[in-house]
């Protein structure tokens, strides 16, 4: 199953696979992004200005035969707008590359969170919500952090330094540009060694954070479970352990960066200190004069400024790549359950369902179904009855095509499930699941969540087919009261309603019920039934009860014993084989008396 490697090391090689992958987000704002460029280059050329318009008040101070003030006055008005040009079209540039970055962060986020659905159940049952987050959160995060610093940093501060290193050793001759050289040259590849080094304490870091964060949702998910086992401490325990982890990775992680950090001041302090030892030589023999020793100080703190900037860039480059990476790893991961190219629409009227022969394990080594037939006549009603375990909602798992078969077929009004698309044989079929799960939204919209498009009178409708109406009455805000993350504040049969009443309202030719009353009293159970007969009226119909009397009136019941069918036919027939239904009929009728 490739989701398995999903937690692996990114390797380092797909990182052109990563600009490639941003490019086209780039063109799409080509405008923007040109104008965005030239903001970039008039901010670097009131940069490189500056350090002359110094050097010329400088000299024009220091030269005793000016007697005009005017001179540096101009000078210095000149001075103080390079220094704002170069900070307002820096911010320009930001203002306007904004848009680029936020287009690109929602389409790719939007991207990564349609695949996430497209994934089949065998994902999502092996993912982990808190971690899968953190990592989309980052991924998305890194792609903004990339595409402003690499076209607006790495690039950029490189032109500037080799212009600058030009016109040191232009005016100046080689020993002042040979110094810059070399001093970006080791700082360079010292930047890029440690930050080698030191990703593997970034990584680790960051697979903390995923874990703790993992570990705090999925403790708060459950916090009903810790309550009724007072479990809060041992909880906090299992969080602070994970945090404990993360503390100490962040430590290796600051400790790393720490030698970073000082290894490149070590060698910009030399490069400077060589710099400044050149310069003041050189004005003390007099072949320099004052003005030049400030051109070559101000140029000097300008480049080692974005030099020391271009290693924390380069850093949060690397760790951008590895966040990207792991996001789009999410995009590798392929469906396991595949739809073949020819899939076509599944048409309506959908009728008769039949497996034929069909054997099913969710892991090789335990077979769940074994070569089970079983054929559901047009509007028909048959009924699974057996042993909890024994399979039942794995039949409607693979009906749902949320697994392929081991061996057999299951054929859908005539077609193979596996030739249609998945999308037109779920909307085929309305199901009651056996436990339900509501949005954290209101009653309301979660019944209409069966079928988005509909009006509000077919939502109600469907409320009173499904005998809400009478619960939603009672309540202060009507239907439009929350009912809590997956529904927790609804009662189990009030949940098992607004299932009930989604499904009416979805309308599809096939109905399935997977102990769709089991949590209801028998007198709401009965006309709840009376409801779901009507609407089953003229559907081909599957349903799974352990309470044998819901199912009396079935066409066909069939009973499933660890995953083989041993017995199928009618109530009355059945009663008379005295088999496993005779049973467990008698036994539940026993009970009952009781
Ligand atoms: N995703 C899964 N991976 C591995 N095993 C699974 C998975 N889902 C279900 N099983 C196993 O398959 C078996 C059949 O499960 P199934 O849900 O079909 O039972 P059931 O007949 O519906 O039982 P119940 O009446 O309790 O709902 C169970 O033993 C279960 O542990
Ligand atoms: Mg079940």
């Amino acid at each position: 199953m490739q989701h398995g490697n999903y937690a692996d090391e990114p390797n380092k090689k797909i990182n052109w696979h990563i600009i490639r992958i941003i490019w086209p987000y780039l063109m799409e704002y080509r405008n923007r992004v040109l104008l965005a460029l030239g903001c970039l280059i008039l901010a670097k050329l009131g940069n490189v200005i500056g350090p002359f318009i110094l050097k010329y008040i400088v000299d024009a101070l220091d030269a005793e035969k000016t007697q005009l003030i005017v001179a540096p006055v101009a000078l210095v008005m000149a001075y103080g707008l390079a220094r704002f040009a170069n900070v307002l079209f820096g911010e320009l540039r930001d203002t306007i590359f904004g848009r680029v970055t936020e287009g690109a962060m929602r389409k790719i986020g939007i991207k990564v969170f349609r695949h996430l659905h497209h994934l089949d159940l065998d994902f999502h049952l092996n993912r982990q919500t808190g971690g899968l987050s953190r990592d989309i959160e980052r991924g998305t995060t890194g792609i903004s952090f990339l595409m402003r610093f690499f076209v607006f940093n790495i690039v950029p501060t490189f032109i500037e330094i080799f212009m600058v290193v030009g016109i040191l050793f232009y005016n100046y001759g080689w020993g002042f540009a040979l110094i810059t050289l070399t001093a970006v040259v080791a700082y360079v590849w010292f930047s890029i060694a440690a930050t080698e080094w030191r990703t593997k304490f970034v990584r680790e870091a960051n697979i903390a954070d995923s874990a703790s964060n993992n570990r705090a949702v999925d403790s708060l998910l459950n916090f009903e479970t810790v309550k009724y086992f007072t479990n809060e401490e041992f909880e906090a325990r299992r969080y602070d352990h994970e945090l404990a982890k993360w503390e100490s990775a962040r430590r290796k992680n600051r400790l790393s960066l720490f030698s970073l950090n000082g290894g490149q001041a070590l060698i910009i302090s030399a490069a400077m200190t060589a710099m400044m030892w050149l310069a003041t030589s050189r004005v003390a023999a007099g072949t320099m004069n004052l003005g030049d020793f400030v051109l070559i100080n101000a140029f000097m703190i300008q480049l080692f400024l974005p030099l020391n900037f271009l290693g924390f860039v380069y850093r949060e480059i690397k760790g951008s790549m590895a966040n990207i990476e792991k996001m789009l790893q999410l995009l590798d991961i392929t469906n396991s359950v595949d739809e073949c190219a020819e899939a076509k629409m599944l048409a309506p009227p959908i009728w008769d369902i039949e497996f034929s022969d069909v054997s099913f394990s969710y892991r090789p080594d335990r077979i769940i179904l074994k070569n089970v037939s079983l054929t559901i006549a047009a509007g028909q009603k048959v009924a699974v009855v057996g042993a909890s375990g024994a399979g039942k909602s794995t039949l409607i798992k693979l009906l749902f095509r949320f697994y392929d078969l081991d061996r057999g077929s299951i054929t859908i009004g005539g077609t193979d499930i596996s030739h249609v698309t998945k999308n037109s044989l779920r909307q085929a079929i309305g199901i009651v699941p056996q436990d339900t799960v509501l949005f954290n939204d209101s009653v309301f919209e979660n019944v209409r969540y069966g079928h988005p498009e509909a009006d509000d009178t077919e939502v109600y409708n469907a409320i009173c087919l499904a005998h809400l109406d009478n619960f939603i009455s009672q309540l202060p805000e009507g239907h439009q009261t929350l009912v809590g993350e997956r529904g927790l504040k609804l009662s189990g049969g009030e949940k098992q309603r607004v299932a009930i009443a989604r499904t009416i309202l979805k309308r599809s030719p096939v109905l399935v019920f997977d102990e769709a009353t089991s949590s209801l009293d028998s007198k709401s159970e009965k006309a709840i039934l009376t409801a779901l007969r009507e609407v089953a009226e003229g559907h081909t119909s599957l349903v799974i009860a352990h309470r044998l009397s819901t199912i009396i009136d079935a066409d066909k019941i069939v009973v499933l014993d660890h995953g083989r069918i041993v017995e199928q036919g009618s109530h009355e027939a059945l009663l008379e084989r005295r088999g496993h239904y005779a049973d467990l009929w008698f036994a539940q009728q026993k009970e009952q008396s009781q």
